[in-house]
Formats: C-alpha cells, sequence, structure tokens
C-alpha cells in the first residue's frame, strides 16, 4: 500500500452532521464524522483509554465522546474532557491524543491523507466538468482482493468481453482489434481522446459521436470522461485498500443529462449487474489466488498493468528518497483485441 498519497475515503452523502461512520483503510481503523459547522474530520477509531470504538459514541457539540468511559475528543484528536476526572485532577489532558487524518472534500467526496505531513503539496484527484457537484450515482462493493488486484482488473481491457458480456453491453463473441494511444499524467497515464468504440451500445444513447478519454492515477484511481456535444458523464471508480486480503471499490457518476437523472432508478440494475460481474471474477480469482500462483503480465493487453507496477515502484522510491515524484512512463500507443 502506497504512503504519501491520498486515498478515497467515504462519499460525502454517507457522513451527515452528527453521525460518526467507521471504515477500515489501509489496515486502520478510522472513523469519520461531521462537525455542526459541515467539517469533516477523520480520527483512529480506537479510544486510547481502553480502545473502545470512537464510532460507537457519538458527538456532542463538536466533540467525539467515547461510549466507554465518556472521554471527549474535538476533530483534531486532542482529548478536552475526562468526565471522571475530579476538578483539581492533575491530569494534563493535553498529552492525550488520538491519531487524527488529513482529509479533503470535493465534488462529493472525501479523500483521506495516509503519510507524513498534510498532504498539501499533492492534489487529490478530480473529476472534469462537474464542478463541485456530488456524484449522482455512488455504488461501493468489496472485492476480496488486495489492491494490487483490483487495480489491475479496472485497467485491464482483456477481461471486458469474457466478465461482461451481455446484451445491452456488447454481443457475445465479438471482438474487434483496437488501438489506443497513451500519455503520461501527473500520477499516471491518459488514454487520450478517442471517439467511443462502436461496439459498445450503451454509449451511442449520448448522442452525436462520443469521444471518450480515460485518465488512470494512483493509488488506483480511474476516471473515465464522455463528452457528446453538449453532454458529458462521468465516472469515476477509486480503489481503496481495506487490508491486505480486502479492497472497497467506489463507483461515481456524474452526468448532465437530464433524462438519463429521470432513468436512473431503471439504471441502477445495470450498474449493479456490471459490477457484480466484476465481483463474482475477484471472488473467482481469490480462490485461486490461495495457491500462492506465479502469475504473469503478458503482452499489450497486460501493459497497463505493468506501467502501474512501475509507477508505483517510482513512487515507493521517490517518497524512500524524499524526493518529488517524476513519471517514468512516456508516450505509446497499444493495440489489443477485445
Ligand atoms: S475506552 Fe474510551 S473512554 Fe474509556
Ligand atoms: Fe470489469
Amino acid at each position: 500500500m502506497l504512503r504519501n498519497i491520498w486515498y478515497f475515503g467515504i462519499a460525502s452523502r454517507d457522513v451527515a452532521v452528527g453521525r460518526l461512520v467507521h471504515r477500515e483503510i489501509c489496515g486502520q481503523p478510522i472513523v469519520f464524522g461531521r462537525t455542526s459547522t459541515g467539517e469533516v474530520f477523520a480520527l483512529r477509531d480506537n479510544c486510547p483509554h481502553r480502545g473502545a470504538p470512537l464510532s460507537a459514541g457519538r458527538i456532542r457539540g463538536d466533540e467525539v465522546e467515547c461510549c466507554y468511559h465518556g472521554w471527549k475528543f474535538d476533530r483534531h484528536g486532542c482529548c478536552t474532557a475526562i468526565p471522571a476526572l475530579v476538578e483539581d485532577d492533575p491530569v494534563d489532558l493535553g498529552k492525550i491524543t488520538v491519531a487524527s487524518f488529513p482529509v479533503r472534500e470535493r465534488q462529493g467526496m472525501i479523500w483521506i491523507w495516509f503519510g507524513d505531513g498534510d498532504g498539501a503539496d499533492i492534489a487529490a484527484p478530480e473529476v472534469p466538468d462537474v464542478g463541485e457537484g456530488a456524484p449522482q450515482i455512488v455504488h461501493a462493493l468489496e472485492f476480496p482482493v488486495n489492491i494490487d488486484h483490483a487495480v489491475v482488473g479496472l485497467i485491464d481491457p482483456a477481461h471486458t468481453p469474457h466478465v461482461h458480456e451481455s446484451w445491452w453491453w456488447r454481443r457475445p463473441g465479438e471482438r474487434r482489434d483496437k488501438e489506443k494511444h497513451f500519455a503520461p499524467s501527473p500520477l499516471g497515464f491518459d488514454m487520450t481522446s478517442h471517439r467511443a468504440s462502436s461496439n459498445s451500445k450503451i454509449y451511442r444513447l449520448l448522442g452525436g459521436t462520443p469521444e471518450v478519454q480515460i485518465a488512470f492515477a494512483l493509488p488506483g484511481i480511474r476516471i473515465e470522461h464522455i463528452r457528446a456535444g453538449k453532454n458529458f458523464y462521468c465516472g469515476m471508480t477509486a480503489c481503496t485498500p481495506v487490508n491486505e486480503n480486502c479492497t472497497l471499490t467506489t463507483h461515481m457518476m456524474w452526468w448532465s443529462m437530464p433524462w438519463l437523472t429521470l432513468l436512473k432508478p431503471l439504471a441502477m440494475p445495470f450498474v449493479r449487474s456490471f459490477l457484480g460481474q466484476d465481483q463474482a471474477v475477484f471472488e473467482k480469482q481469490a480462490q485461486g489466488l490461495r495457491w500462492d500462483p506465479a502469475l504473469r503480465l503478458t503482452g499489450q493487453p497486460d501493459q497497463q498493468a505493468k506501467w502501474y507496477f512501475r509507477l508505483k515502484n517510482e513512487w515507493e522510491r521517490s517518497t524512500a528518497a524524499g524526493k518529488p515524484f517524476q513519471n517514468p512512463l512516456t508516450e505509446t500507443t497499444l493495440r489489443w483485441r477485445t
């Protein structure tokens, strides 16, 4: 798991004022909360007194109160009250803290920083065209594999005709030669703008000739941006490591077409079915990975996976050396048949 990077934490809509929400991220217990003035915070979900999860407590005023003995913490993780102490007890509350994590909230998403400092020098991922708008659809699934397998699955063109074969996406057995151009970006690579592939029926619904751009960035963020005439559609998939054996994959979608908003209830079963296909195959893969197979990345269909590992190695190397990250990739064209 990479350090010194922003991970997708949770969708804004899941952290209402006055609520505490538990998540496990990078093997750490995290509690997300929102103060009465709307600021989001993230603390280690583990009371430093006897270890009760803070998420099992409540927010009183702008402070988190533990469910066990009522110790209180502010949003920076500083202890502000221990109710069992008599007034002149000399305990120094200033020495009692629970770890807090920097967070950033934009476009209906809350990002959490794992690493040194506060992440101010590195931008959290952003979706084009949507302004500050929150996604119209958020759908999260846990895949029983580590983040590397989840990311490799996300940027893997070759699984599409096998795993996502369905009447509304593409016809069974239909394959065409594809050629895509790639260019490095600050934290990853972009499949540069191209016309939507004519064997994906769903793109035709957008009207006009859709132009598609797909961006991939560390630690495991894929943004698909489709523009057709005045309309756009944006999809973000964010992989967040839960722990070594599990990855939360959150799919978020934004669009400009009012008719699609009206059709949203009808679209949801398709979204669930499409992502359920990925989940089913990850469950099968997890069974096979128990035998610790030697794995291979082969040919141009697996080139993006190779780039992911190269970017990751370079990120780790530059972080360890305290140097700025330099993207090691160069522009190139890849060909495959899907
Ligand atoms: S365990 Fe949290 S206050 Fe005691
Ligand atoms: Fe897939």
